[in-house]
């Protein structure tokens, strides 16, 4: 059995970090959310995994490498336009072959790993076998119905009046019998070979379609409030330490880990909260359910439950909250007067200013 995992696409939620890098490698408790994806795969007893890349190609191989590091062997699989989940698959076939495989979306998170379901679906061998969890909101994503078996009968991609409460989490178990769907169905309405019109045309042809009900947690961390969300639930798993230095006058309370090299002085750190390797936290508040990055400078500062990647600084801000911050960024205090702001923000950029 194969993985393939999705890692192009093109991000426009998560604009404008993505103009400059790829999602799947926004760290999530300061580890690039492809990698839980990965090593879920390894220890799901799988270890010929292609990655399907597109505009940030160089950036995702540079950082997996071949794979071994995960105990994997890594195929990489350019995709040259992000065509949809189902284009992946097309494109991905002279590497499946005829083998069973699991497609797992790079910037998609289960909590539990996916050994159960690999376990079932080898066991089963259904024509596919999907993921499905219960969501408050099904309009938001791949809906599914099912009978008392747990045979998919329908699927409706973003519904707007969903048929069932079964959202379509991000694995899927197919058997070789997908590349036929793949190959005839059309792209929809936004112009993408979806997954969920070749799982249809699975169903309208008879195959067996099956699906698990996850009971633990999944997230798709596609926008900023649900990679904060994770980050928030993967930190609180965090293995408090401290590696790093912290000085007499600081306080450090709850779950927290003080990477190799950082350094906190005379300020308070409340966990859940990762502080990166070489960074530097000074007269500063890091409140809960935040990670900060590699070799970033936190001067007189209050950040709760955000992210900050490596390289960035902030100095005498009052106070950060719900923000996810890219690589090298550098938050300043205007001059006191005039009161006027000034900004140099990317295309898509979003900023909040209180007054
Ligand atoms: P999505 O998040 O559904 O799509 P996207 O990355 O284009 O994002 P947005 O909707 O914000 O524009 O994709 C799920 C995963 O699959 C993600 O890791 C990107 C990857 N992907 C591909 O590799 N190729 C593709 O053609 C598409 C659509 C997605």
């Amino acid at each position: 059995m194969k993985a393939l995992v999705l890692a192009g696409g093109s991000g426009t939620r998560l604009r404008p970090i993505t103009h400059t890098s790829s999602k799947q490698l926004v760290p999530v408790a300061n580890k690039p959310i492809l990698f839980y994806g990965l090593e879920a795969i390894a220890e799901a007893g799988i270890t010929e995994v292609g990655v399907v890349v597109g505009s940030t190609a160089a950036e995702i191989q540079a950082a997996v490498g071949d794979g071994s590091a995960f105990g994997l062997r890594v195929t990489y699989i350019p995709q040259s336009e992000p065509l949809g989940l189902a284009h992946a698959v097309l494109i991905a076939q002279p590497f499946l072959g005829d083998d069973d495989f699991v497609m797992y979306l790079g910037d998609n998170f289960v909590m539990d790993g996916i050994t159960d379901v690999v376990e079932e679906f080898r066991k089963d061998r259904r024509d596919a076998h999907i993921l499905l969890t219960r969501v408050a909101d099904p309009s938001a994503f791949g809906v599914a119905v099912t009978d008392a078996d747990g045979r998919v009968t329908e699927l409706a991609e973003k519904p707007r009046h969903p048929r069932s409460d079964l959202a379509v989490a991000g694995v899927y178990l197919f058997t070789p019998v997908v590349h036929d769907a793949v190959r005839a169905i059309r792209p929809s309405a936004r112009g993408e070979l979806e997954i969920t019109d070749a799982l249809q045309w699975m169903i309208d042809h008879r195959l067996a379609v099956h699906s698990t009900v996850i009971t633990g947690y999944w997230k798709d961390t596609g926008n900023v409030t649900d990679m904060l969300e994770v980050n928030r639930t993967l930190l609180e798993r965090v293995e408090p330490r401290v590696d790093g230095f912290v000085d007499d006058e600081s306080e450090i309370i709850g779950r927290v880990r003080i990477e190799a090299g950082a350094e906190v002085r005379r300020s308070r750190i409340v966990g859940p909260a990762v502080i990166g390797a070489g960074s530097v936290v000074t007269d500063s508040y890091i409140g809960p359910s935040t990670s900060v990055a590699e070799n970033c400078r936190i001067t007189s500062t209050e950040i709760e439950y955000s992210i900050v990647l490596r390289d960035s600084s902030f100095d005498r801000i009052r106070r950060v909250e719900a923000s996810l911050v890219g690589r090298n960024v550098k938050v300043t205090l205007a001059p006191r007067l005039p009161a006027t702001h000034r900004l140099v923000i990317g295309d898509h950029g979003q900023v909040q200013l209180s007054s």
